[in-house]
């Protein structure tokens, strides 16, 4: 069951607040972006990462896909000491031995089994029916719990599952030995609201759940994986599923950092945070990027390069002025090694400007200053961004040569 403690609420007073865990699947889903491939080393380096970033449970991969495969994770296995080391498998014997031997030293070992639960995955892909899917969960189940009695089970496609079903699948995935129910959104087809609705309905179909963990599992179609996540907590998930900058099958997975940020600024809202160091969140999303080698988008929350960068200059002004006019997240709160930036371009102001100039150290006259503005204004009308020795240049020849003509 989560931690709960007490912090203050908006009026003084004393409200609870549950500490959410955070499964990491960057090396599994995360891996299953198109064109991405980890090696064990980058397995390793990553892992290691996430241990630092306090990850309650890193899924290190799916052992049944290859030999090098099931031993990149054993690597994770026997190196993790401070995070839970979880691996994939189908819900075939063959795949949870596999998973099993893989994960074995690890510290706190988990196996995690998947079955799909939707009409369209059951009929059109595993071609199969509901009672034999109901007898196949019985026996994984049974079968992980030889090993282990850290085991989670994933009704897959369960939002686009007719919930009546759901709930027998989830039934009888606790009743025979699953810890932990993860509930995957796994073509990203929810949204907030349907995501509240069916966590409401299956803690009401089946008491049982509130004898285990739940977990939500995020894909992220319709950009609302994040959104869905908290509305999940929201729900009562005491663990989300998440991936380092987003990466994952597809558009991709809730990202962790976005959770992570989103849970530190709203937790009494919500009444939950998780026990990331978030400090290290720039860190992780860059090794993950020079690993993945997926760029990480610009305008990517919380870790894309634009995050900290105002380009107005209304913003200039204002984040001149203070910070959070203009920022929700400080820098230092994700490690952010340059922080807030004023970048020159045709929108800039002269606050914003000056700002600049003086940040280089350079010093003008007053005429100087007038001069190096209007000049950087007709210099910026035809350039995108003006860099440091650019503006060096301007504020060097206004102030030696402020007249007309150049
Ligand atoms: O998207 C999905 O359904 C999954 C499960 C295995 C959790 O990745």
């Amino acid at each position: 069951m989560p931690l709960v403690y007490a912090v203050v609420g908006p009026k003084g007073m004393a409200m609870s607040v549950r500490t959410i865990k955070i499964l990491d699947t960057t090396l599994r889903d995360g891996e299953q972006s198109a064109g991405v491939c980890f090696s064990p080393d980058d397995k390793l380096e990553i892992a290691r990462m996430l241990e630092a970033l306090r990850v309650d449970v890193i899924e290190a991969g799916f052992p049944a896909a290859s030999t090098t495969e099931a031993a990149a994770v054993r690597g994770v296995a026997r190196a993790i000491k401070d995070s839970s080391i979880c691996a994939l498998a189908r819900a075939v014997t063959g795949d949870i031995d596999q998973a099993w031997q893989s994960i074995r030293d690890a510290v706190d070992p988990r196996i995690h089994i998947f079955l799909s639960a939707s009409k369209q995955h059951i009929e059109h892909q595993l071609k199969s029916t509901r009672s034999k899917i109901i007898a196949q969960t019985r026996a994984a189940l049974v079968h992980a719990g030889r090993y282990t009695d850290n085991v989670q089970f994933s009704p897959m496609d369960a939002t686009r599952s007719d919930p009546i079903f759901l709930a027998e699948i989830v039934r009888t995935a606790i009743r025979a030995g699953a810890r932990i129910i993860n509930i995957p959104d796994t073509v990203g087809a929810a949204i907030p609201l349907s995501i509240e609705r069916l966590f409401e309905r299956l803690y009401a179909d089946v008491p049982e759940l509130g004898e285990v963990e739940v977990s939500f599992h995020g894909q992220n179609d319709l950009g609302l994986a994040t959104a869905n996540a908290l509305a999940a907590t929201i729900a009562g998930a005491s663990q989300i599923e998440t991936t380092v900058n987003g990466i994952g099958e597809r558009a991709g997975n809730t990202a962790l950092e976005e959770v992570v940020m989103a849970l530190r600024i709203h937790h009494q809202n919500i009444g939950a945070i998780t026990r990331i160091k978030s400090r290290h969140l720039y860190a992780a999303s860059q090794l993950v990027e020079t690993r993945s080698g997926l760029a990480v988008s610009p305008n990517k929350a919380v870790v894309g390069g634009n995050m900290f960068r105002h380009a107005s200059g209304i913003h200039q002004d204002g984040v001149l002025k203070q910070r959070e006019n203009y920022e929700v997240i400080d820098p230092d709160w994700i490690g952010h090694p340059r922080g807030t930036e004023v970048v020159l371009g045709k929108l800039s102001g002269r606050s914003g400007f000056e700002s600049r100039v003086r940040s280089l150290g350079i010093q003008l006259s007053p005429q100087g200053l007038d001069v190096a503005f209007g000049r950087f204004q007709k210099h910026a009308d035809v350039c995108q961004e003006t860099d440091n020795d650019e503006l060096r240049v301007i504020c060097i020849i206004a102030e030696a040569w402020p007249g007309p003509g150049v």
